[in-house]
């Protein structure tokens, strides 16, 4: 077993970080690319709004993008410029289900990069990645809403507004279609 491995990828070295922020990277294009062309090809009045919300995803993808890359940048890094694969669909659920499932893999890998970059002492990265996860959990909300699917997050959420009803009526009032 490596050291790395007995430590849980907690002490990394800086070339290490770099590869992960560079995969990190590879996931924001990637999101990057689905957010803006699922929100152009989701069809139907049920869609309407969260293509919307898609839209705007695709701009706040853009921003983490580039935060990642400046990172890399002051890591003495070279920011990458491969996508992770997109998957593409005609099905609505099937391109919210890759979306949701994608950002809830970007929440883990940003939950451990924070606890690797407070290990480095690198507390600006840990902010500039705190700042993100905030935007991916509202991102993994507004995707399970759309699908109607609860999740924890969700349910904490629904805890600080007093009961789900109100989550749902916000996201009611957000995605249109939820009630
Ligand atoms: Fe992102
Ligand atoms: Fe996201």
């Amino acid at each position: 077993m490596t050291k790395e491995n007995t430590t849980k990828g907690m002490n990394i070295t800086r070339e290490r970080m770099i590869q992960l922020l560079n995969e990190d990277l590879a996931g924001e294009y990637q999101a990057i690319i689905a957010y803006t062309v699922y929100s152009q090809v989701l069809k139907g009045a049920a869609y309407t709004d969260i293509a919307r919300e898609l839209e705007a995803h695709a701009g706040e993808e853009l921003a983490h993008a580039i935060k990642i890359a400046k990172q890399i940048d002051y890591l003495g890094g070279m920011p990458g410029v491969m996508p992770k694969t997109v998957k593409t669909s005609s099905d609505p659920v099937t391109m919210l289900r890759a979306d949701l499932e994608n950002e809830r893999e970007t929440v883990g890998r940003y939950r451990e990069r924070i606890r690797q970059a407070e290990a480095m002492g690198e507390f600006a990265l840990s902010e500039t990645l705190r700042a993100i996860i905030v935007q991916e959990q509202e991102h993994e909300i507004d995707l399970s809403a759309a699908l109607d699917i609860d999740v924890p997050l969700a349910k904490a959420l629904a805890g600080k507004n007093k009961g789900r009803g109100q989550l749902k009526k916000h996201h009611a009032s957000r995605n249109g279609r939820l009630v």
